[in-house]
């Protein structure tokens, strides 16, 4: 299985971000990881701070399954909601703080009616989750 992770603006700064919400770990460095723990699933990662540019990597993705971490514009972006919208390939919603949890705005989530499902809260630990959930997904 091959498996795309897009992550959006200002997640290019894991690690150095807002440490106490987000954790003090770059994503490079658990990328490695990830891919590491599944030795079954090909793992390929993409960033960018860019609405349209995340669009463009949706609509082009050649893979299984999407774990897409859209960041701020989980709460604001028709264009990603329609992206995954038109995209036969599963997409999971990924967030690493517990955004229920957090401020107001952050309780809406223009993506997740879109996806097969949401994880949030867990660290760096819910695309370890997600990773699973779409295994599961897709076997079942
Ligand atoms: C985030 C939560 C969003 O509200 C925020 O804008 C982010 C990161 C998360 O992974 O917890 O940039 O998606």
């Amino acid at each position: 299985m091959r498996f795309l992770i897009v992550n959006g603006p200002n997640l290019n700064l894991l690690g150095k971000r807002e440490t106490s919400i987000y954790g003090d770990e770059g994503f490079d460095g658990f990328f490695i990881r990830l891919q590491d723990s599944f030795s079954d699933v090909d793992l390929e990662y993409y960033q960018s701070n860019v609405e349209g540019e995340l669009v463009n990597k949706l609509q082009s993705a050649q893979v299984d399954g999407v774990l897409l971490n859209a960041a701020a514009y989980t709460h604001t972006s028709v264009a990603l909601r329609d992206a995954v919208a038109a995209i036969e390939t599963p997409v999971v919603e990924v967030h690493i703080s517990n955004v229920l949890s957090r401020e107001e705005f952050r309780h809406t989530s223009l993506i997740g009616g879109v996806c097969v499902g949401s994880i949030s809260g867990f660290g760096l630990n819910s695309y370890r989750l997600g990773v699973t959930a779409l295994v599961d997904y897709l076997n079942t």
